[in-house]
């Protein structure tokens, strides 16, 4: 390899950073999307991702079902550029959407940005993406967003974090009032004030007036009382005196916390900037070869998302590929790890909201779409040079269940193939009864949606209408030890043993507690919410 294409490995590995927000719906990610891409130059004014979203169901017929439910199934990745950064913002699928999508996605991230939303803390949907994060180790930077509005104690939150999640926090700035009264953030690195102005929904950058922590200004520039009580809660997060430890934030320990009101602006671009600045560049991952780093000369990634029919005039497949290491280049040869089969990589597509626009070329920590005409599944590895193997995608604890069954036994084959392919590609889980005589197969989902892509795509591709029975399990566990441990193990209450579909055993519950209770009873058994990859 040429020392210069090494150098320019090396530089672009340098210049990334990629990331995934995770919060619970209607926190303000659209938002703050919005907001980011409007300080990265990528759109000129806040509105345009919506606007481009409202487009979007005004022109495509991808699913009737995306119309009727007025969502968007497919994601993301935005990549845009500040300083001189590139960044890629890998959205993962919310509110209804939320599914194992979301979960995949987060495999691909380096860093995750925790959005909260003053007012609320910490919410479901985030905590569940939280540990995931954690599991990966990742770094994770909070955005508590909705300053602007009343909400809770700034400190308050600070400790939710610290007691529930059990991640030491940092409040790199910290807001100026609140509500009506919010004024702005103090930078604590700058000792520096950020005065905002409020324009109309912020749909321009904010401008921002900046004076020194002991400017005489101050007081005249804040209301009455409102410097005070500012000043006291710096004194007292001040005097707590934990300081802000980058290999702790590396190593997902610690959280750099930032306050702001993504549709106002305030504070978005210190964020931006600050993230920059202490997010981790493309990291290495785990494989046959050991942890392979990002400036590896040969090309590799990963395929974390597959989807499918997200154009219309096409009816085609997109596999979402991870590049790990290496360069990256149109109408390249490389090995499908799994298959042991050469895939040339043609038609490589870079995603910017739905507009797809054909790349040349990608690095470490960059995303590419590739037609898939089924070679990929989730979790495969593509490389050039020696053998290499990433460490697969797990499968995440699904919670909603269902049989599905085909009524009409001449549709039989064509049940079985669309089933067992929507497995492969991912769309859902397919675990089985351990009872030969129950044959119908149960669908293992974390999102409702899930279920609905499944049954429509069977009916609009395989030609098969199905029914679906909802199942009244909400926790699935895999256990350790498989089979062997299962044995071992005399009676079990409240339980229901099916096997998944690598043949491994699962037990169900009807909610946590049924799950407690058996741990409980059978202090031996080992369970886990994640499967293990093999
Ligand atoms: P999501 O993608 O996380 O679901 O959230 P989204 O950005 O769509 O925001 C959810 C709602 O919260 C929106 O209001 C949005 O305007 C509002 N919001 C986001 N950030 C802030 C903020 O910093 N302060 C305040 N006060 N509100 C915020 P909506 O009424 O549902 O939509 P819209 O009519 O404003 O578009």
């Amino acid at each position: 390899m040429s020392t210069e294409l090494q150098t320019e490995i090396a530089k672009a590995v340098e210049n990334r950073r990629n990331f995934a927000i995770i919060s619970h719906p209607d926190a303000g990610k659209t938002t703050l999307t919005e907001k980011l891409l409007l300080y990265g130059g990528a759109i000129h004014e806040a509105g345009a991702v919506k606007a481009r979203r409202a487009q979007r169901k005004a022109t495509s017929d991808w699913m009737a079902m995306e119309q009727q439910r007025g969502i968007s199934i497919t994601s993301t990745v935005l990549q845009f550029e500040y300083g001189n950064r590139q960044i890629n913002l890998l959205d993962t699928p919310g509110h209804q959407d939320f599914s194992e999508d979301t979960y995949r996605t987060l495999a691909a991230a380096d860093n995750a940005v925790m959005l909260i939303d003053a007012a609320k803390g910490l919410e479901p949907q985030t905590r569940k993406l939280f540990e995931v994060c954690k599991m990966r180790g990742i770094p994770i930077f909070t955005f508590i967003n909705k300053l602007d509005r009343p909400g809770r104690e700034p400190i308050e939150l600070l400790d939710e974090i610290e007691q529930e999640l059990g991640l030491q926090t940092y409040a790199v700035n910290y807001p100026i009032g609140m509500g009506d009264r919010f004024k702005g953030v103090y930078d604590r690195a700058e000792k520096q004030i950020h005065l905002f102005e409020r324009s109309a929904h912020g749909s321009k950058e904010a401008q921002d007036t900046v004076i020194d922590l002991g400017d005489s200004q101050i007081e005249n520039l804040l209301e009455q009382g409102l410097y005070h009580e500012f000043k006291s809660d710096l004194e007292l997060i001040e005097g707590a005196g934990c300081e802000l430890d980058l290999e702790l934030v590396h190593a997902g320990k610690m959280t750099p916390v930032f306050f702001g009101s993504a549709m106002t602006n305030f504070g978005v671009e210190l964020f931006l900037r600050y993230f920059l600045e202490y997010a981790l560049k493309p990291s290495s991952h785990s494989s046959n070869l050991g942890n392979v780093e990002p400036t590896y000369p040969e090309f590799s990634g990963f395929v974390f998302k597959l989807q499918a029919n997200m154009d219309p005039k096409h009816r085609d497949r997109v596999a979402f590929i991870r590049v790990c290491t290496g360069k990256f280049e149109k109408d390249m040869t490389v090995n499908h790890a799994r298959t042991g089969k050469s895939v040339r990589l043609s038609r490589p597509q870079k995603l910017f909201a739905q507009e797809r626009e054909s790349i040349d070329e990608a690095y470490a920590g960059d995303v590419i779409g590739l037609n898939n005409p089924g070679v990929f599944a989730i979790g495969d590895t593509i490389y050039t040079g020696q053998k290499l193997e990433y460490e697969g995608i797990p499968y995440f604890s699904p919670e909603l269940f269902a049989t599905l069954r085909n009524p009409n036994p001449s549709k039989f084959k064509q049940f079985q193939k669309g089933v067992s392919e929507l497995r492969e590609e991912g769309a859902v889980q397919i675990m089985h009864y351990i009872d030969e005589a129950k044959r119908d197969p149960i669908l293992a989902a974390v999102g409702q949606l899930q279920f609905e892509v499944v049954q429509f795509r069977l009916q609009n591709e395989y030609g098969v209408e199905t029914i679906l029975d909802m199942l009244g399990y909400s926790v699935a566990r895999w256990v350790d030890g498989g089979w062997e441990a299962l044995a071992k193990i005399d009676r079990m209450f409240n339980t229901t043993t099916v096997k998944d579909s690598m043949g491994r055993p699962v037990l169900l519950f009807r909610n946590e507690w049924n799950c407690n209770q058996l741990l409980q009873d059978h202090p031996n058994l080992k369970l886990s919410a994640i499967a293990p990859v093999f």
